[in-house]
């Protein structure tokens, strides 16, 4: 298969982690005989340094000319500390989701057997916690007009929704469902919120199209609490766009370590896959920082092209990095491995297959690697 790739890895650790998913991809097409071609560009802090613009419009073209984007992160702290910034890196990658129209992001949470013990929560309470929470992207609380009056003093955000902003993603989800454990819970405050009972209305019609899957209704603060009271419970979720950011955010704590949540961000036309981590700035050029989230981003690519083959070596890969503990100091504080080395020795698994290369890995885990 052919493919255009923008490459947009950021600020921060996003150029660094973004390296390892593009090492990633650049063996499945050796392997699987793909030509995959990488083209970069520049979005947030980085591109605000360089053209005052965080989406400059070369950006912009790229990534509307290309079959997917890689992205990377977002965001500098010298933005963060400034409430007066008139532009900022974040304004980059939220006008990219609105450009591209992808309005729905899909961020699947996983407690990865090898990892239970790295977790906050007890084994008994996140064991076998495989979830997919549906993010509305492009509407809601983000995208509403936006005020502050002239003397500073009252601001305010507008959260809107219409009917068919929540029937595409709704419809998504349902399908998810069906091939899944055939359950969605929407997640909403509609004891509260107009724009929350205009999605259960709309939600609950839809579902009559989807006689197999299984509804029912959260509102965010109990699902809140639900997700780490008793995450199992979860098949697919729901939600509107500030609501799904917060409690994705809550569920990387169910796998670990926020540097392991991929997410896909899918429009009518275009596809995005990024981390669902920040940019780490602490981190920045340490070669620290955990790869696997922006790796498994990348499989979800494959997926999305259907290249279901390639994206299960690509998450076999992944597990066994982490079954031989061969991870990031976000990881394993006594024994840790580089953002650089723990992309080589997934790139090599999926090169050689384990069987094949287990002299090589075994070089590796030393340390005796050429790849390092
Ligand atoms: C995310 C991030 C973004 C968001 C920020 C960087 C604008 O937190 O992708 O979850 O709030 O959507
Ligand atoms: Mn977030």
């Amino acid at each position: 298969m052919k493919l255009k790739i923008a490459v947009l890895s950021g600020d921060g650790i996003g150029p660094e982690v973004t390296n390892q998913a593009i090492k990633i991809l650049k063996a499945i097409e050796q392997v699987f005989s793909h030509q995959f071609e990488f083209q970069k560009a520049l979005v947030g802090a980085i591109a605000i340094d360089s053209t005052g613009n965080p989406l400059p419009v070369e950006t912009l073209k790229l990534c509307s000319e290309s079959d997917a984007v890689l992205f990377g992160a977002i965001g500098d702290p010298k933005y963060d500390n400034n409430p007066d910034a008139k532009v900022r890196p974040e304004q980059g990658l939220l006008r990219l989701r609105k450009e591209l129209g992808l309005f729905a992001n899909i961020r699947p949470i996983k407690a990865f057997d090898s990892l239970i013990e790295k977790s906050p929560l007890k084994r008994n309470i996140i064991e076998g916690t495989d979830m997919v929470i549906f993010r509305e992207l492009t509407g809601g609380i983000y995208f509403g007009e936006k005020k502050l009056s002239d003397d500073g003093k009252i601001a305010s955000d507008l959260c809107e929704y219409s009917q068919l902003e929540i029937e595409r993603i709704a419809h998504l989800a349902f399908k998810s469902a069906q091939i899944r454990r055939k359950k969605l819970t929407l997640v909403d405050k509609a004891n509260v919120l107009e724009t929350s009972r205009l999605w259960r209305r709309v939600v609950t019609n839809l579902a009559q199209e989807y006689p197999d899957v299984l509804l029912d209704f959260l509102f965010v603060d109990n699902a809140a609490m639900q997700m780490i009271l008793n995450p199992r419970q979860f098949d697919v979720i729901l939600t509107e766009n500030l609501f799904g950011d917060i409690i994705s955010d809550e569920g990387s704590v169910i796998g670990g370590s926020i540097g392991l949540l991929a997410s896909a961000s899918i429009g009518h036309h275009n596809a995005m896959f990024e981390p669902i981590h920040g940019s780490y700035p602490q981190a920045k050029g340490k070669n620290i920082a955990n790869p696997i989230a922006a790796i498994l981003s990348a499989a979800m690519l494959l997926e999305h092209f259907g290249l279901k083959q390639e994206s299960e070596v690509v998450h076999k890969a992944v597990e066994e990095a982490l079954e031989m503990n061969i991870v990031t100091p976000d990881l394993n504080v006594v024994r840790s491995f580089s953002t650089d080395y723990v992309g080589d020795f997934i790139t090599t698994i999926i090169l050689n297959g384990t069987e094949n290369s287990y002299c090589n890995l075994e070089n590796i885990s030393l340390g005796k690697s050429s790849l390092i």
